[in-house]
């Protein structure tokens, strides 16, 4: 076990806290711990119905729970900056955002944006999502002590198994010949870190990390499952004594609020299961890698403004 866990036992009351696709698997873990801690929690979700059933699970184990829906489908650009306006007119102040939907190892497929679907929803989207969110957590930043906004990327130790080498591949972002479902996972896992990483050069007073939560039973399956037919014969073996997603959220809610971890130490770390701050992969500490991709981001997102 790595660093204190009682420290992320913490009151929350008064906090505002969005979790994208907090509706299920490690987001609904993540909703619940931080709606009990006395967050006011957005679930950021492209399925009104999931999060209803969600919010009434949630309040039936606690009652005061304060959960709300944000509309959010992060394969569609124009649907993040609908989300964002839509918060910015609900909320003032952001103290906690967890960019934590995604998708794992989809057949290719391309979003209306031509962008490649794990790619589009694990990365793009929420890049924009939180550029879009950035003026109100920095705003926020002033009014409570530092440390206590930040923005949690849920990554995967796939960033360094899986994705290319040599990082990330800026002339094939779509990656469309030539790598496998795998290593697309892999490299938007990747992109997750190193956005972590170039938020925290750039925003020094917000607490930007990224993290692997384990191998958790979710149903992050589904993606392996219809693009690899023989993953249904090693699922069990990978699932193994795996927690379920209220038990697999503890990294998540560790790096979301523990007060073990210092802005001036841990701004942009990577942390691993539970709440130890570990070494990401080489590529995943290149700072140029971190810097460049930010520019191809920002310059991608806007070329698709309609
Ligand atoms: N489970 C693991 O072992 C594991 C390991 C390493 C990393 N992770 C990471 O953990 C995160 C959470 O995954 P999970 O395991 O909890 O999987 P999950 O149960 O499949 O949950 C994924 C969530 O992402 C949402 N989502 C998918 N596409 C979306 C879109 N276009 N717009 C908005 N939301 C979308 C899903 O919503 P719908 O219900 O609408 O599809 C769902 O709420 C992912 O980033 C994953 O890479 C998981």
């Amino acid at each position: 076990m790595g660093a204190n866990l009682e420290s992320s036992t913490c009151d929350l009351s008064g906090k505002v806290a969005i979790v994208t696709g907090g509706h299920t698997g490690l987001g609904f873990g993540t909703s619940v711990e931080l709606a009990k801690r006395g967050a006011r929690v957005y679930i950021a979700s492209r399925s009104a119905s999931k999060t209803e059933e969600s919010k009434n699970e949630i309040r039936q184990e606690f009652p005061a729970a304060d959960v709300h829906f944000l509309p959010l489908d992060l394969a569609d650009l124009d649907s993040v900056r609908q989300a964002a306006e839509k918060f910015a007119q609900h909320e003032s102040a952001l103290h906690i955002l967890v960019n934590n939907a995604g998708v794992m190892c989809v057949p290719y497929e391309e979003t209306k944006d031509g962008s490649e679907m794990q790619l589009a929803v694990n990365y793009l989207g929420h890049f924009l999502l939180t550029k879009l969110l950035l003026p109100t957590l920095l705003n926020t930043t002033e009014s409570v002590p530092e440390g206590t906004v930040r923005i949690v990327n849920v990554s995967s130790d796939g960033h360094a198994k899986l994705a290319p080498k040599q990082g990330i591949i800026f002339s094939d972002m779509n990656m469309k010949k030539d790598f496998s479902v795998w290593a697309r996972y892999g490299h938007s896992k990747l992109a997750n870190v190193l956005h972590a990483k170039e938020l925290a050069t750039r925003y020094s007073k917000i607490m930007s990390l990224s993290l692997h939560p384990g191998t958790v039973k979710t149903g992050l399956s589904q993606g392996p499952l219809s693009s690899t037919p023989l993953y249904r014969f090693i699922k069990p073996l990978v699932e193994l004594g795996a927690p379920g997603p209220r038990e697999g959220a503890r990294s998540i809610i560790y790096a979301a609020t523990s007060t073990s971890l210092t802005i001036e130490r841990d701004n942009g770390a990577y942390i691993l299961p539970i709440g130890k701050v570990a070494v990401a992969s080489q590529a995943a500490r290149d700072p140029k890698m971190a810097h460049d991709l930010w520019d191809w981001t920002e310059r991608k997102t806007e070329s698709l403004e309609h």
